[in-house]
This record gives structure tokens, sequence and C-alpha cells, in this order.
């Protein structure tokens, strides 16, 4: 598969069937990830790689962690500032996973967001079915890996920017190997189960997670949102 093709036939995977990646082509993928450029080959990036037991633990704990998150915001604020006192479950990432997204990029969000509820026939108002959506990223989608990447403190900008293009060089080398992946955010929100099962160096911040293994032809993997138009991703010259 050559570049344009990885480019346009990637897209991401959520709903992943049982298969596991065979330890060879998952090595594959990674050591062709490993080919990234970064700022002075410094590769201020490690990644946590879970599977097995690991990744099954990991999705009991972390999905719990999401009902819990859902739960607590329901319950009337007494309970909530006791919950927000002891500190008990709240998200624990070493980023800021909720931002504020100006005019058009709001936009852009929400329409991917209906978008995809559209496709799996969810209403737009059906908050509880959204948010059962929204929890399957903790379940992996059922995927049989996914892959943790961390970043360097000390490199700020600098090592989010290596480690976005790590993560497209992963992504098009996962799709090239006939695997399905998604980059998610939503796996930065709570670090600390990650910790537990891996021995992170001093210094590393978990920036996200990505989700690999086989796509089923469930209807959420049918979604192709679309893109800006050239025209309205390059400024006007004066
Ligand atoms: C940094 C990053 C974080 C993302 N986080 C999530 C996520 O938490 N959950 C999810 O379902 N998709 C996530 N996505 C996937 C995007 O929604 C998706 O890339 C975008 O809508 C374009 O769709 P496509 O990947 O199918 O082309 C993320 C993608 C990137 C690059």
């Amino acid at each position: 598969m050559d570049v344009f093709s990885a480019l346009s036939n990637r897209h991401s995977v959520r709903q992943f069937s049982n298969q596991t990646i065979e330890p060879e082509l998952l090595e594959k993928v990674l050591l062709a990830a490993n080919q990234a450029p970064s700022n002075c080959n410094s590769q201020p990036y490690k990644i946590a790689v879970a599977q097995n037991e690991t990744i099954e633990t990991l999705r009991t704990e972390l999905f719990a962690k999401f009902i819990h998150a859902i739960e607590m915001q329901q319950q009337p604020l007494p309970r909530k500032l006791f919950t927000l006192a002891t500190k008990g479950g709240l998200p624990d990432g070493d980023f800021k996973v909720i931002n504020k997204y100006p005019g058009i990029l709001n936009q852009r969000r929400q329409e991917t967001g209906f978008g995809l509820y559209d496709t799996l026939g969810i209403a737009r108002q059906d908050k509880k079915a959204r948010n059962q959506q929204m929890a399957r990223n903790f379940k992996f989608f059922d995927a049989p890996v996914a892959i943790f990447v961390f970043v360097h403190e000390a490199l700020g900008e600098w090592a989010t920017l290596d480690a976005g293009i790590y993560v497209q060089s992963l992504l098009l080398a996962a799709t090239a190997a006939g695997l399905g992946s998604c980059a998610q955010g939503a796996l930065a929100t709570w670090s600390s189960p990650v910790r537990r099962h891996f021995a992170i160096d001093k210094g590393y911040k978990l920036l996200m997670g990505v989700s690999l293994g086989y796509e089923t032809d469930h209807i959420v993997n049918s979604y192709r949102p679309g893109r800006a138009k050239l025209c309205d991703m390059q400024f006007q010259q004066r």
C-alpha cells in the first residue's frame, strides 16, 4: 500500500473483532512507526503496549472510572462536593482533556460528534445513549491492543508535536498492515491505572492512547467525517 492509499484508507475504527494481533505483525508496525522524524531526533515519547491480561484489567478499570464519573455528574451538589474533596474517581490524567473549542473548531467538533451518533441511530438529545457510546472508548472498542503514548514533560509543545507525528506514523503503518486503529484522547483521562500496570519513567506524561486490532463490519466503522476544503485551510495572501 502506498502512502496515498494508506492516508485515504485510514479511518477511526470504533468496533474491533476479538481477533488478536500476531506478535510479529505488531512488531512490524511498531518498528515502522519508530521511523518517525522528531525534533533533533530526540524521540521524546515512549509507549506502553497493553494486551492480554493487562488490557482486560485496564478495560474493566477505566470503564468503571468513566461510569463512576458519569454517575457523579448526576449526584446532588453535596455529594458531588464530597467526591470532589476526596478526589474519588476524578480524572487524574497528566493533561487537561476537556477544552473549550472556539468558533469554527467547535462547529467541526459538534458536526463530527453528531455525525457519529446519526450513524449509530442515536438521537442528539439522548444523553444516556451518547454516554454509553463514549464509555466504549474505555473498553478500547473491544480492541486486543491498546498503546498508551507518553511524552517527556521537559520539551513541552515540541514533544507533543513529535508524538503527533509518531502517532500518525503508527496509524498509517497499522493501516498498511491491514489493521484498524483509533486514536483516543479519551484514554488520557485517567493515568493512574496505566501507571499501576507499567513502570513509567519519571518525567513522562500520558498524552493519549491508540486502540489497535481488526475492524468489524459494524455500522460505526462506516462513518467517514468530512474535512475542510483546502481553501478553508489556507490563509489568504494580503
Ligand atoms: C489526538 C486525537 C484524539 C482523538 N480522540 C478520540 C477519542 O477519544 N475517541 C474517539 O472515538 N475518537 C477520537 N479521535 C478520532 C477523531 O474523532 C477522528 O480522527 C476524526 O473524527 C476524523 O475521523 P477519521 O479518523 O475516521 O478520519 C481522536 C483523534 C485524534 C487525532
